[in-house]
């Protein structure tokens, strides 16, 4: 029987914009598995907020289905946890609109992704990448979500929902309960390869500095071998003065289960090339069972709707709720 407390609500999503990474599958995938227990999960794939940036359409088709087999490989059971594309759930859109009109330029002009998006893409700054945090707010507030497990980039948007949400309360009542962001432990932040004072990005310019999830085992072994490290020789955990070493440590440990002091041992007098060798091991071991998984669901292309129809239906059923009070309350003439 299932439990009648209430379970919190946890909503999260990823754009389907590229090929995951390890650093989505340590920092976000991986923990979420853990949460469907104890929480209700709702994992979008956030499609439309790809097209601010402009995409190839068959690429977007791709790494959407590929993602979904992926969370599904990943051990996101869709028994248990929703999962849906956001533009098969068309309140996404409608909520996003009205939030539009509760949505001031001067904070949306203090984003610091906006900022740093329209420096990179300064040839196609649209409205959409402006209002991006607006569509955000509406994924978040139409599942009256509890908690969003975000990385820290993503914290300003979840900050700017809870601004939003607390201005329309103010003005229509308790409409939106108000969203915590749920920020993982560090260590499970993975940073670059080449430069690991940056986020591991499926963007980075290097292709050495991002490892995918996906991606094959030699073709990991050797980005990992390449691995940025530092002068002095010695395994050891100390993020400011050896970014690159503790990189590889914490991946490490995430694949291993091996504490830092156990590492610190264990590569005691051995030199980085074992050390790079075994992490690239480690993850290549970490990996294969994901992909060989998300491969046999790419060929079975009539269950992997079934899952992201029925999570699209139960989402709606859920995502409805919240838009038809949302109408209600500004006044729109009900149909
Ligand atoms: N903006 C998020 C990112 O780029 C993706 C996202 C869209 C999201 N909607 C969301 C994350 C709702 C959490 C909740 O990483």
């Amino acid at each position: 029987m299932e439990n009648q407390v209430q379970k919190k609500r946890i909503l999260s999503g990823i754009q389907p914009s590229g090929d995951l990474t390890l650093g989505s599958y340590v920092g976000a995938i991986k923990n979420w598995a853990a949460l469907a227990d104890e929480y209700d999960c709702y994992y979008m794939l956030a499609d439309m907020h790809t097209i601010t940036v402009r995409q190839v359409p068959a690429e977007l088709r791709r790494h959407t289905l590929t993602q979904v087999a992926a969370y599904i490989a990943s051990g996101l059971d869709p028994e248990k946890n929703v999962l849906f594309v956001q533009s098969h759930v068309p309140a996404h859109a409608q909520l996003g609109w009205v939030l539009d009109c509760y949505t001031m330029f001067g904070e949306l002009s203090r984003m610091t992704q906006f900022k740093d998006k329209s420096a990179k893409n300064a040839d196609n700054i649209n409205a959409g990448l402006f209002t991006y945090p607006a569509l955000m707010a509406a994924d978040i507030l139409l599942y009256q979500a509890d908690l969003v497990p975000v990385g820290g980039d993503q914290k300003q948007h979840v900050e700017i929902c809870r601004d939003i949400a607390t201005r329309f309360n103010g003005i229509y009542g308790d409409v939106f309960k108000l969203p915590e962001p749920y920020i993982p432990k560090v260590g499970a932040r993975v940073m670059s390869l080449t430069s690991p004072d940056k986020k591991m990005s499926k963007s980075d310019h290097d292709p050495n500095g991002c490892v995918y999830m996906l991606e094959k085992p030699e073709d990991i072994l050797r980005k990992f071998k390449k691995a940025v490290t530092d002068s002095d020789a010695c395994v050891r955990f100390d993020p400011a003065a050896k970014p690159g070493v503790s990189n590889l440590m914490q991946i490490y440990s995430v694949a291993t289960g091996a504490d830092f002091a156990a590492i610190e041992r264990e590569f005691d007098g051995r030199g980085y090339g074992d050390f790079k060798q075994a992490v690239g091991e480690a993850v290549v071991e970490l990996l294969r069972p994901i992909r060989e998984e998300t491969e046999r669901l790419l060929a079975d292309k009539t269950y992997l709707e079934s899952v992201y129809r029925a999570g699209a239906e139960k989402a709606a059923y859920v995502a409805n709720k919240t838009l038809n009070k949302v109408y209600k309350k500004v006044g729109f003439l009900p149909r």
